[in-house]
């Protein structure tokens, strides 16, 4: 129920309609008897401070935040956490009761939730090798961020090679003047080589639109001959559920993470923050996601 006194979120994007933060959130304050109501926040480029002011007026108690604002949400913040500005976004505000903004990147620490999730040791991945990240965008960067704070190696491979190049010379300096400490090692691989080495690797994610329904290329083929038997492969594509890059995987015998759980997981620090309550990613939650997910 939704009474005079409910706790207020929701997700400022542009566009939002495809954001599946309100099913979620509305299904864990639902499950959780909480009263309080998540809501899509379609906000134009230019109106996203006016927005934010608006919603602190409005007694919200923060917001995630999506594509195009997530530049945005990190100069409005008053406090950003290092991580965050590692990884150059912010996808969740908080705004504390002394006005003061709260800004945070959760998609990383939900990725590698999702793994130990599916009872992957972020530790044996560390250990026994790198992890080879395909792709060089937001996400293979927020992913990449929170590898390096558990210790893990970090190769990039890109259709694009100067992005990855560029990539991992970025991630290096931020991470030195953030953490004031040297950075795990980063180097990258082009992107025709990337099949072949496979041998030093045992986590291999694709952050690419690769094997996307509607995506470049629906039906790839990736070339898994040369991977050791403890590879992880994740995908943190999640329509179709079993990705081609997941399939050529299952087909070696190898340990598949699918992306939907990192979805799930990133969303966990704003619920806690805004609604009191730690939800739990468990199968009715992800069952509920994916009807959701049906029904477009
Ligand atoms: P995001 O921020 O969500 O990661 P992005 O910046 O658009 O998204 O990145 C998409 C990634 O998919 C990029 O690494 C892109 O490679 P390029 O940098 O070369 O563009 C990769 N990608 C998209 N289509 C591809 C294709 N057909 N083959 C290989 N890589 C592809």
């Amino acid at each position: 129920m939704i009474t005079g006194k409910a706790k207020l979120a929701g997700v400022i994007g542009h566009p939002v309609s495809h954001s599946l933060s309100p099913v979620l959130h509305n299904y864990w304050l639902k499950h959780y008897g909480i009263d309080g109501a998540y809501v899509p926040l379609p906000v134009k480029p230019d109106a996203f401070e006016t927005a934010i002011r608006g919603l602190q007026a409005a007694g919200f108690r923060g917001a995630n935040v999506t594509i195009p604002h997530k530049e945005s949400a990190a100069a409005i913040a008053d406090e950003v956490d290092p991580l965050a500005r590692i990884a150059g976004s912010v996808n969740t505000l908080i705004f504390r009761e002394d006005g003061k903004i709260h800004g945070s990147s959760t998609d990383g620490m939900g990725y590698v939730s999702s793994l130990e999730a599916e009872h992957v040791s972020i530790a044996d991945i560390a250990s026994r090798g790198s992890a080879l990240l395909l792709g060089a965008g937001g996400a293979a960067r927020s992913i990449a961020t929170s590898l390096m704070e558990h210790g893990v190696s970090v190769i990039f491979s890109n259709r694009t090679g100067e992005r990855a190049d560029a990539l991992a010379r970025e991630l290096a300096t931020a991470w030195q003047s953030h953490m004031k400490k040297s950075a795990p090692p980063l180097t990258t691989i082009p992107w025709d080589g990337w099949e072949t080495a496979l041998g030093e690797v045992s986590l291999l994610v694709n952050t690419t639109s690769l094997g996307m329904q509607g995506g470049p290329a629906p039906d790839w083929k990736p070339d898994l001959t040369n991977a050791p038997t403890h590879l992880v492969v994740s995908d943190i594509v999640y329509v179709p559920r079993e990705t081609p890059f997941l399939r050529a995987a299952a087909a070696r015998g190898l340990k598949t993470v699918g992306g939907l759980g990192m979805l799930l997981h990133q969303a966990r620090p704003g619920f806690r923050a805004w609604f009191g309550a730690e939800p739990e990613v468990d199968a009715a939650t992800v069952e509920h996601v994916l009807a959701a997910l049906k029904q477009r």
